[in-house]
């Protein structure tokens, strides 16, 4: 079956038509005439593989990752790294005008990753039986990868590092997550399905084994709620990023960004909008080990940091007095908890970094009606709830003053943004 391809759309497929119903095909270009076979009819669209490329876009080059298009961890790979860009940042605005309902938005800055491969510093590895790779798309079959482009050097080469060893392993991973910092300090985890006792690798044969730059490993268990339990650790499981001038402890169970390349241009990015004045209290919801509440810190006289992470927030408050930085404090509570917060502290300012569910309908109305609050800062990594928020932000008088992208993860579909809200 011959398709024409319109456009890409959020989520790394294209659209067009067959019989008049809209088709999703995965690795193709606008303009491009396609052979797909129908893998599931719903119905008012069908979800289509891609056969052939028929006609092929001038713009089509050639993957540098062998397993492109066998495994699920890239989308773009087939597109050259400007046009991967201009296409996200075409989504990230016909987003917004379609569900936020914004007229006249234009994406008003776009920061591209200086490298669009190598620049990943942590991965989550799935494990079966010989098999250690990812996910094939829409699938739990594992494509048994011996390399990723993607990944920071070290992490690649411990790829198959991961696979040397699970034969000296007593029982079988689930997973296998490695983190290195950009100081080359690299923390492991292995996953269990159950509960396990001990471990019978020490740090000597990991580091042969993995990496030779290992500090610390964390034993784990997957529950059936899908959360993961630390079970024990080994060696020291803290490693150290350093952005600027200044230092962050990111504990094995943390969240620091992924972008190696990106992270000082989205502090920068956040804290420009900081620059206007002198604000007195800002509140950083989201703030994992205090990436943004750090720097923000040095503009305005107090800021609060709120994280559900009890790990994160014990980073946070370390690195609070590692830079010695006195006008920050940080609470271990969940975003929609901080209601009282943002009612006892009336910020002028409110930054929020949630994960891709977007913020909750709660804590949107409290910031609406609280009339302190001038500024909203919004760093999103998905662009629909980002839309459907920033509607919501209307109710409280607030106007999208500037969408900047910040292409956080070449060669895939997620887009990220750092939008400014203003009263
Ligand atoms: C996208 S990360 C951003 C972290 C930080 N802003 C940064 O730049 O490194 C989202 C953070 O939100 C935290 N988080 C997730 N759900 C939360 C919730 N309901 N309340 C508070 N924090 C939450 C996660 O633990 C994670 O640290």
């Amino acid at each position: 079956m011959e398709v024409k391809i319109e456009k890409l759309v959020y989520g790394g497929k294209g659209i067009g038509k067959i019989d008049g119903k809209t088709c999703f095909v995965p690795y193709v270009l606008p303009g491009e005439t396609v052979k797909v076979k129908i893998k599931k009819e719903k119905k008012s669209f069908v979800e289509c593989d891609l056969e052939e490329v028929i006609e092929p876009s001038p713009d089509r080059v050639n993957p540098l990752c062998k397993y492109f298009t066998y495994c699920g961890g890239c989308d773009y790979q087939h597109i050259p790294y400007e046009k991967q860009v201009e296409i996200k940042k075409e989504i990230l605005e016909e987003t917004l005008l379609r569900i936020g309902k914004l007229e006249n938005l234009k994406v008003d800055k776009v920061i591209p990753s200086l490298e669009a491969f190598r620049y990943r510093n942590r991965t989550q590895l799935k494990v079966y039986g010989e098999r250690v790779g990812f996910y094939k798309r829409d699938s739990k079959e594992i494509v048994n990868i011996d390399a990723c482009l993607l990944l920071k050097e070290d992490l690649d080469n411990g790829i198959n590092g991961v696979r040397n060893t699970l034969p000296f392993l007593t029982f079988q991973p689930l997973e296998v997550h490695m983190y290195s910092s950009n100081q080359d300090e690299m923390l492991v985890k292995f996953i269990y399905p159950r509960r396990i006792k001990r471990f019978p690798l020490g740090l000597k044969h990991l580091r042969q084994f993995i990496s030779k730059n290992i500090k610390g490993v964390g034993i784990y268990r997957k529950k059936p709620d899908g959360y993961t339990e630390r079970l024990f650790t080994i060696g020291d499981i803290f490693a150290f990023e350093k952005v600027g001038d200044i230092t962050y402890r990111v504990s094995i169970d943390s969240f620091f960004q992924v972008n190696r390349f990106q992270v000082s241009n989205l502090i920068e990015e956040v804290v420009s909008f900081l620059k206007d004045k002198r604000y007195k209290t800002v509140i950083d919801l989201y703030c994992g080990v205090g990436t943004l509440t750090l720097p923000s810190a040095r503009f305005a006289e107090n800021v609060i940091g709120v994280e559900s992470n009890p790990y994160a927030v014990q980073d946070a408050n370390h690195n609070r007095k590692l830079n010695k930085m006195k006008n920050v404090s940080f609470f271990r509570m969940e975003s929609r908890d901080a209601i009282f917060l943002i009612d006892e502290k009336k910020p002028e300012v409110i930054v929020v970094d949630p994960p891709r569910t977007g913020l909750s309908q709660k804590l949107i109305d409290k910031i609406n009606l609280t009339t302190s609050v001038e500024k909203v800062i919004y760093v999103s990594c998905n662009p629909s709830t980002l839309a459907r928020d920033i509607n919501l932000f209307k109710e409280g008088s607030f106007h999208l003053k500037s969408v900047k992208m910040i292409d956080m993860f070449p060669q895939t579909y997620h887009i990220e943004s750092i939008v400014l809200l203003e009263r």
